[in-house]
C-alpha cells in the first residue's frame, strides 16, 4: 500500500500490468458506470463465511478443492456445461472427504473466470501482428485483428454470464442436485464405465449404505441440512481492474469494502508486483485473497506480499497458491514454506500443479502431462509433511466433459489424441476421468498423512 489511503480506485495511481489498451475510453467509462450500479453477485457475509472456512483449512482442519476452467467462454455457455463441471467437482469432493475424513472447502474457478494474462501482448497470424486473446471479458479468440480489438461492453456480458452461472450453481447446490442421495447421478455415463468411475461407484454405494444405516438407526436424515446441500464458492483472477473496481461495494454491516464479483479473488503470477495496481487493489478488499507463487519469487518478496495482503494476520485471509512445476518444486518450496512459518503469517498453502507444467506438444498444442501434475502434488504433500505444515488444498483446471487436452491418465491421452477434442479457450484442462483419478491420488496422500499424525499422537 502507498502512503495514500486505500479506495476502490486507488490502484489507478499505480502501474497495472496485463491490461488491454481499450480503444474507446468513452465506452469504457460508460460500461464502468453501468457496472457500479448493477446488483452485487455475492454478498459480503458469504465472503466472510469463506474466510472462516479457509481459516479452518489453514489450521489443518479442512482441505480446499479449487477447480474449474482456465478461461470461461462466451460461446461454450450452457446449463449442461455448468452442471457437468459441478458434477465432477462434487465427485472429487466426495472422494476426498470419504477417503480422508477431512471436510472439503469447494471453490469453483467459475462465474467470473474470464480474463487471461498473456506472456506476449501480440501474436503473428499469417504474417500480420494482432493482439493476443486476453479472455472473453476483453476480446474474442478468433485470430483476426477485428476480433482481437478490446471491447469494454464485454465486461457487461461477463457480468451477465457470471450472474446466470451463479444463479444455476446456487439452484444446483441448494435445491436438491447436490443432495448426498444423488451421489450416483454425478457419475456421468462416459466416466462410469472407466476404472476411476467404477472406483467412484463403490464409494457411492458405501455412502448409500451409510445413509440407510443412519435411517435404520432412527436418525431423521431429512432434517440434516449438510446431507442435502453444499456450500459452493466462486473465484477468479482479479485481472481486469476496472471491472473489479466497479463491483466493489461497501458492506453495510461492517462498513468494509468487498469485491462482490466473486467470493474469493486471486492475484496472478504475472501481476503480483509489490508496487503494482493489482496488489494495491487486493490489499483493500476484505474478501479472502489468493496469490499465485511461482518459482522465481524470493523469500523477501513473499514476506512483503504477506504483509501487504494480510497485515492483520487473519486466518483464511491469504491463500498462497504454489505453481512451481514438478521439476522445480523441491528446490524452491521448502524455503518459502519455512519463510512463512518463521514469520508467523497464518497462510494457507494450496498447490496448483497445472501452470508450472505446461509445454508445447509436437503438433504445437499447449498441453500438460498427468504424471507431472501428480508428481508436483506428491512433492507438495511431502514438503509440507516434512516441515510440519498443512498441505491445504489443490487448485486445478478441469472440465466436466471428455476432452483430450492433457496427456496421460489411466485411459491414456496420447499426443496423437490432442486434436480430437481440444476445446479449451486457453490452457489445457483435465477431463472428468483424469480429474477423478487425481482426486483418488490426492485422497491417498491426505489419508497417509493423517494416519501418520494419528500414530505420532
Ligand atoms: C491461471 O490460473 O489460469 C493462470 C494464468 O495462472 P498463473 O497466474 O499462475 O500463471
Ligand atoms: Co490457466
Amino acid at each position: 500500500m502507498g502512503s495514500n489511503p486505500w479506495t476502490p480506485d486507488s490502484w489507478r495511481a499505480k502501474n497495472a500490468s496485463q491490461q488491454p489498451i481499450w480503444p474507446d475510453l468513452v465506452e469504457l467509462e460508460r460500461v464502468h458506470k453501468y457496472l457500479t450500479a448493477v446488483p452485487p453477485l455475492v454478498f459480503a457475509g458469504e465472503a466472510r463465511s469463506l474466510t472462516k472456512a479457509l481459516g479452518a483449512a489453514s489450521q489443518g482442519k479442512a482441505f480446499v478443492l479449487q477447480a474449474g476452467d482456465c478461461a470461461e467462454s462466451f460461446s461454450d455457455f450452457s446449463a449442461d456445461s455448468i452442471r457437468d463441471k459441478l458434477k465432477v467437482i462434487l465427485q472429487m469432493a466426495v472422494v476426498l472427504t470419504y477417503s480422508s475424513g477431512v471436510p472439503v472447502v469447494k471453490i469453483g474457478r467459475i462465474a467470473g473466470q474470464f480474463a487471461k494474462p498473456r506472456s506476449l501482448p501480440t501474436e503473428e497470424v499469417d504474417g500480420a501482428t494482432i493482439e493476443a486473446f486476453r479472455g472473453f471479458i476483453v476480446n474474442d479468440e478468433a485470430p483476426t485483428a477485428k476480433a482481437r480489438q478490446p471491447d469494454p461492453s464485454r465486461m457487461i456480458t461477463a457480468y451477465n454470464q457470471s450472474a446466470s452461472t451463479l444463479n444455476l450453481l446456487r439452484a444446483f447446490t441448494k435445491g436438491g442436485f447436490a443432495d448426498l442421495a444423488q451421489v450416483h447421478t454425478w457419475n456421468q455415463l462416459f466416466v462410469a464405465s472407466s476404472k476411476e468411475g467404477r472406483r467412484y461407484e463403490s464409494i457411492a454405494d458405501e455412502i448409500d449404505r451409510a445413509l440407510r444405516f443412519m435411517r435404520a438407526c432412527g436418525i431423521d436424515i431429512t432434517t440434516e441440512e449438510s446431507l442435502h446441500e453444499v456450500d459452493f464458492f466462486t473465484s477468479h483472477e482479479a485481472l481486469i481492474l476496472p471491472y473489479e473496481e466497479a463491483l466493489t461495494r461497501k458492506d453495510s454491516l461492517t462498513d468494509q469494502y468487498y469485491d462482490c464479483s466473486a467470493h474469493m479473488l486471486w492475484c496472478g503470477e504475472r501481476t503480483r508486483q509489490l508496487d503494482g495496481a493489482h496488489i494495491e487493489f487486493l490489499s483493500g478488499i476484505k474478501n479472502p485473497i489468493g496469490c499465485k507463487i511461482g518459482p522465481n519469487i524470493t523469500s523477501d518478496e513473499l514476506l512483503s506480499l504477506c504483509e501487504l495482503l494480510d497485515p492483520d494476520r487473519t486466518p483464511g485471509r491469504l491463500t498462497l497458491i504454489s505453481r512451481m512445476g514438478a521439476s522445480k518444486i523441491a528446490d524452491v518450496l521448502p524455503r518459502l514454506v519455512k519463510t512463512t512459518q518463521d514469520s508467523g503469517h497464518p497462510v494457507l498453502w494450496v498447490c496448483d500443479p497445472m501452470h508450472g507444467n505446461t509445454f508445447l506438444a509436437d503438433n504445437g498444442r499447449k498441453t500438460r502431462h498427468f504424471d507431472d501434475i501428480i508428481s508436483e502434488v506428491d512433492s507438495f504433500f511431502s514438503i509440507h509433511r516434512k516441515l510440519g505444515s498443512w498441505p491445504g488444498g489443490i487448485h486445478i483446471e478441469l472440465t466436466g466433459v471428455d476432452v483430450t487436452e492433457c496427456l496421460g491418465g489411466t485411459e491414456e491421452v496420447l499426443q496423437d489424441h490432442l486434436d480430437l477434442r481440444y476445446e479449451t479457450a486457453c490452457d489445457p484442462r483435465l477431463n472428468a476421468k483424469q480429474s477423478l483419478d487425481l482426486a483418488f491420488e490426492v485422497a491417498n496422500l491426505l489419508r497417509k498423512g493423517i494416519r501418520r499424525t494419528e500414530v505420532a499422537r
